[in-house]
């Protein structure tokens, strides 16, 4: 047992998927700032080593596609025995229920779903008792957007997924959700600057702490879930009361 309040991680090999940008990035930040070797995984080689070399600390960098099964197995294989595996990676598409192409949805949910689902299972075996699998969803699962039923939905199966597997993999290995709300990131970049600014902002106001997240909030977080011997099976909102928020705004 630790002292309260301390996320200690000495010892402790963590593993980030998607940790090569956004709160992936923040989180291997974070487990490495309180003591952890991080192996961070994502598709991108070069900004995969850029981060680990700029975190330091032996952070090493496996990379991964997630929705490659046999990548997913050699990958397995090369990360080795871990305490705690964080799946962040993910892709998201939007648009109309009658308008979306299945191309988009099949695709979101192979790389939202199948790859944590596969991923997780491949470095099952290598998780050492009182070890943890966090998984990421979003507020859209339960606070539904226009056009976006497709990630309303994966996102629903995430943390499905997540609360059969905190009751299958018990007691040895604990499982939980991450769901945050609008996070400044990387997953915006592609969106023209003042866009993504007036959306940030349009979102914020709407929220009970008035502004949109940073991903070390997040970070913070998935270091609860790993560190907390008592939570399985959770999925915690880091959104900035986004559930709870009023339906016109303010
Ligand atoms: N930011 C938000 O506002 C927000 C809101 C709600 C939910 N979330 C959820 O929070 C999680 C983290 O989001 P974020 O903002 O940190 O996103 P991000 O910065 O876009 O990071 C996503 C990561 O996923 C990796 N990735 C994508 N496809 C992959 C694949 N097939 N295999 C392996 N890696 C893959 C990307 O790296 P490569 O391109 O190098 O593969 C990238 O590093 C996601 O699940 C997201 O849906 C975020």
């Amino acid at each position: 047992m630790t002292a309260l309040g301390v996320m200690d991680l000495s010892g402790k090999h963590v593993v980030v998927v998607g940790g090569g940008s956004g709160i992936g990035r923040a989180t291997a930040q974070a487990a490495a700032a309180q003591g952890a070797r991080v192996t961070l995984s994502s598709r991108n080689r070069d900004r995969l080593a850029e981060v680990a070399q700029a975190i330091g600390g032996g952070t090493a960098a496996v990379p991964l596609d997630m929705t490659d099964a046999q990548g997913v197995a050699a990958w397995a294989g090369a990360v080795g025995a871990l305490d705690h595996l964080v799946i962040s990676a993910s892709s998201a598409a939007h648009g109309p229920f009658a308008e979306m192409e299945m191309a988009a949805l099949t695709g979101m949910f192979a790389a939202k779903f199948f790859g944590p689902y596969q991923t997780a299972r491949a470095a099952l075996p290598q998780i050492g008792d009182g070890g943890s699998i966090t998984f990421f969803s979003g507020v859209l699962s339960r606070r539904p957007g226009l056009n976006c039923a497709g990630l309303g939905a994966v996102n629903g199966a995430v943390e499905g997924l997540t609360r059969a597997l905190a009751l299958e993999l018990g007691p040895a290995i604990r499982v939980n959700c991450v769901s945050p709300g609008m996070v400044r990131s990387e997953a915006y970049a592609a969106m023209p600057a003042e866009t993504r600014e007036r959306m940030y902002e349009a979102t914020g106001e709407s929220l009970p702490l008035a502004r949109v997240g940073e991903t070390d909030e997040v970070a913070e977080a998935v270091l609860f879930l790993m560190t907390n011997s008592f939570t399985t099976g959770a999925v915690l909102d880091v959104d900035g009361g986004h559930m709870v928020r009023q339906y016109a705004t303010r």
